[in-house]
């Protein structure tokens, strides 16, 4: 007994020993940990050591807010709780400084630390909130408990950074599921922290209308509910008759401000998108009227789409113009984003081809095809959006007749209608679905309720927002895109979005490609926990194996298993016991499947610590992935 007590015990000092050794090897190897990596950084010599003693010292009146979020954060994080003073003051400071040399635009800015002090400059206060985001990222990850009465230490450091790109964008769908205002600017929040500046909020779509128009109040009254659903959103019902429509919600007018302000504070702009002509669902169950059929129509419950009904409106009804433009002149008024966004994508045109009315519009316009509609209806609400002091943005659709001149192009089922409308001299936004795609599962499609296909965080951390052949001058940048359909909540927005969002962040602020891999999955990891602190969800998929089958030379299943990551060991068992490092252990040749098998397990370790899941996939499901050719 004793003997297998000492035993244990010999093992736990084992495993902790190399859990200090790789905690102190890769804080050697990049003690600064930064997300996104700065343009340049040269470590000095000491430390800064901040304790209570230490004053904020503001450059200007106008960065006041700035000092006050600044002393916010270190409160949080430390316990200390910092005076904010306008004056030179002796003795430790963190000075914010106007610097009119700092080149790269509004958001470059400056950060020195030395044993003397902490110096951010900038010219903008755009550049000093990421000074401060950059500075905050330099403090140790320590509870508040562990750190509050102790010194904090920050490494001295000149860093000199300024952003690739311009838009650095999220896009969250609050349609498909509807999210609070609170849940939105927790989000905002946190992308702020990653010096992402764009919140594009996907606001309409078949499932629900979610924002307030005076003018046209059945759009939230009628709109922004559907029956309740949960699983998988294919598989749903449509709703029964008389079933009350309660899930859902919307923002009032007033939530929008809020959100706009709050969103300023943070740096971040509200893009708001309409998607129209298609996606109209929620409009149409508001306003029947509005569809070529004009019959009745309740709210998409994720129900399968059905051509039984129509979510497009009618482009031969002058009315549908009329209606848009009141919608699009509330929303001028309540985003001071210079876009909005009018979605136009993956219209299906089956009843425009028999509605009378748009084969008219056809006929009068002088147009081939209901495609050429398709385009006709585009440029149309680009010019009302123009007439209201804004600039169109819409999703890339190839059409014949073209999109609007004047119109901002997402490119998003690749990288083709980037290439294409930036060669047109248009402003483009990259969010190619195979690498920014956050819907998309990061894991096993087997263990997710999995949807389209799979997009890992080494698929995003390979995003390049400037592929072969695209007008480089033209391309605003780049952004995540959330799609909603099966993320009913808050933890399961944060899942998809993190860490994928840290390889998107480093992309658009520092540019593809400037550093490795392995350099970059080192720093991911050191910023778990501060994820952990801030209660933001995340997914460890990236820890765990990824499981295919192969065909043999006499055309058997083999199963091949590999890591996103490097160092890890995989163990795995087809005994339907959950292996551990007592198992075999993954070797790099493909698996010979043991005869009666039913499912082969895995799970991952570094070091001797358990990092991945254990993983349980039916022999069966790779079976059915790996078709006999
Ligand atoms: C899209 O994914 N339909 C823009
Ligand atoms: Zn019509």
């Amino acid at each position: 007994m004793i003997k297998i007590v000492l035993k244990l015990i010999g093992k736990v000092v084992m495993v902790l020993g190399l859990i200090v050794l790789s905690l102190t090897c890769s804080a050697q190897n990049n003690i600064f940990n930064l997300i996104p990596q700065p343009v340049r950084l040269e470590q000095g010599a000491g430390v800064f050591i901040l304790n209570a003693n230490t004053v904020i010292v503001l450059a200007t009146e106008s960065d006041k807010g700035l000092g006050e979020l600044l002393a916010l954060r270190l409160k949080t994080l430390t316990g200390y709780d910092l005076k904010v003073v306008k004056t030179a003051h002796a003795g430790r400071t963190i000075r914010f400084l106007s610097d009119i040399n700092i080149k790269g635009g509004k958001e470059a800015y400056r950060l020195e630390v030395s044993s003397k002090g902490v110096d951010i400059k900038a010219n903008q206060p755009e550049g000093w909130f990421y000074g401060i985001q950059t500075l905050l990222q330099l403090l140790p990850v320590k509870s508040k408990q562990e750190s509050v009465g102790l010194s904090v230490r920050i490494p001295a450091v000149k860093i000199e950074d300024a952003p690739r790109f311009q838009w650095r964008g999220l896009m969250v769908d609050v349609s498909r599921h509807f999210f609070s205002k609170e849940v939105i600017k927790r989000y905002i929040l946190q992308m702020s922290k990653y010096k992402m500046n764009v919140l594009h909020l996907h606001l309409t779509d078949n499932q629900g209308w979610r924002v307030e128009i005076k003018s046209l109040p059945k759009l939230t009254e009628v709109g922004a509910w559907r029956v309740p659903r949960t699983g998988y959103w294919r598989n749903q019902k449509a709703p029964e008759p008389g079933e009350q429509a309660t899930d859902g919600g919307f923002y009032t007018q007033d939530d929008i401000r809020e959100l706009v302000a709050y969103g300023r504070q943070h740096f971040v702009e509200l893009v708001p998108e309409i998607d129209v002509p298609g996606h109209s669902l929620a409009l149409i169950a508001s306003y029947p009227e509005l569809s070529c059929t004009k019959t009745s129509q309740q709210v998409l419950a994720g129900d399968p789409w059905n051509a039984s009904r129509t979510n497009v409106v009618c482009a031969g009804n002058d009315s549908v113009f009329v209606f848009l433009e009141k919608v699009i002149d509330e929303l001028a008024g309540l985003f001071p984003s210079k876009y909005i966004h009018i979605g136009g994508d993956e219209v299906s045109r089956a009843y425009w081809d028999k509605c009378p009315v748009c084969r008219q519009r056809v006929k009068d316009e002088h147009l081939k095809s209901s495609e050429e509609l398709q385009s006709y209806f585009l440029k149309r609400v680009s010019k009302i959006v123009l007439s209201k002091g804004k600039k169109p943005l819409g999703w890339y659709e190839n059409l014949p007749g073209g999109l609007p001149e004047e119109m901002a192009v997402m490119s998003w089922k690749d990288d083709k209608g980037g290439i294409l409308s930036s060669n047109k001299g248009q402003q483009v936004v990259m969010t190619p679905a195979a690498y920014t795609y956050l819907d998309f599962y990061q894991g096993d499609q087997y263990l997710e309720n999995a949807i389209f296909t799979v997009n890992r965080l080494s698929t995003t951390f390979l995003f390049n927002p400037l592929p072969k052949g695209i007008e480089e001058k033209n391309v605003m940048g780049g952004q995540g895109s959330l799609w909603t359909e099966q993320v009913p909540n808050e933890r399961k927005l944060q899942f998809m979005t993190w860490p994928r969002a840290f390889a998107l962040s480093e992309t658009l602020w520092t540019g593809a490609g400037k550093s490795s891999w392995i350099n970059f999955i080192n720093r991911v990891e050191s910023h778990l926990p501060r994820l952990d602190k801030d209660a933001v969800n995340y997914s460890r998929y990236f820890y765990d194996a990824i499981v295919s089958g192969i065909r043999g030379a006499d055309k058997t299943l083999l199963i091949a298993l590999s890591t996103e990551i490097e160092g890890l060991k995989i163990y795995y068992s087809f005994d339907d016991t959950d292996p551990d490092p007592y198992y075999p252990v993954y070797a790099g040749q493909p698996l010979r499947i043991p005869k009666g098998a039913q499912n082969i397990r895995t799970v991952t370790y570094r070091d001797g610590v358990q990092v991945g899941r254990v993983m349980k996939i039916p022999v069966a499901e790779i079976e059915r992935r790996t078709p006999l050719k």
